[in-house]
């Protein structure tokens, strides 16, 4: 079965899509055994800090979705493996040069538009079980590109009343682009990040259940433990093994998801 594509979204920044991208794809990989792949979309790159990748010049996503003068790039030499006995790859940004491609998939039309990312990781589909997408929080040309090139995306929401609008937005992106472009696409379970029990997480959740979206459990809590690990260039999960919140919130979540997936049985 070629891989399952998830893009995560929100058009408002901060709301934890780069660190929940890499707290589950350590799980799907490390726990769940899955081939995992994440393409760091956002030229920020934090996704590649997440799990401590130096860039290769000239061997990045900025790359493959604008091929050098020299020809096309082979997209599994820009892979990356974290570590040697985990099925986990990192394709890292290409910081400034992605920024550069964010304009020319609009005046460039050779590079293919909004399936240029599609295109790039074709060749990696039956290489990997899961391939994870994460989008900067703008709704332009990348993150439309991250969307098409995908089988689902995860809408991602802290409990604030401002997230959960940027994050409707996102999913009315979604829909637009499987209007015009991606037929097959599915809008999943939304994921709640930086969880709080106060008034305001409920009347986001109030409005999630109003709308009748799905809403994957449990919800990830703020934990100090969580940012901290970035300075290891290792996701919590891997660097707090032992932490009773990342192995009590993150794993349970990540077996819903990759169920939902039809990735692991239920
Ligand atoms: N559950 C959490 N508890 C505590 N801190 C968190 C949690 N989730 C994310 N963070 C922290 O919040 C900050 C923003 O998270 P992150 O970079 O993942 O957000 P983002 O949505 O990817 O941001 P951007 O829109 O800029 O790409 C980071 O320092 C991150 O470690
Ligand atoms: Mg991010």
């Amino acid at each position: 079965m070629p891989a399952i594509v998830a893009s995560i979204v929100s058009l408002k920044g901060g709301v934890g899509k780069t660190t929940t991208t890499a707290n589950i794809a350590a799980v799907a990989a490390d726990t769940y055994g899955l081939r995992v792949m994440i393409g760091d979309a956002d030229p920020q790159g934090h996704l590649s800090d997440w799990f401590g990748i130096k860039r290769s010049p000239g061997m990045g996503f900025a790359e493959l979705l604008n091929p050098p003068d020299s020809g096309r790039i082979d997209v599994r030499a820009a892979l990356q493996q974290p570590d040697p006995e985990v099925p986990l790859w990192v394709l890292p940004t290409s910081y400034l040069e992605m920024e550069d491609v964010e304009v020319k998939l609009s005046t460039v039309p050779e590079l293919g538009g909004i399936w240029s990312m599609s295109r790039a990781i074709q060749p990696l589909l039956n290489d990997f079980d899961l391939i994870l997408l994460d989008t900067r929080p703008t709704l332009g040309n990348l993150t439309s590109a991250a969307v098409c090139a995908s089988n689902v995306v995860l809408p991602i929401t802290e409990p604030r009343l401002p997230s959960l609008q940027s994050t409707l937005a996102a999913v009315a992106k979604a829909e637009r682009i499987r209007e015009k472009q991606n037929a097959s696409l599915v809008v999943g379970g939304w994921l709640l990040n930086k969880w709080g029990d106060h008034e305001e997480a409920d009347k986001v959740k109030g409005e999630l259940q109003r709308r009748e979206v799905p809403v994957f459990q449990p919800a990830i809590y703020t934990g100090e433990y969580i940012p901290k690990a970035y300075i290891w260039g290792n996701p919590a999960v891997w660097q707090f093994p032992n932490n009773r919140g990342a192995h009590q919130d993150y794993k349970p979540l990540v077996g819903g998801i990759l169920t939902s997936f039809g990735l692991v049985a239920a």
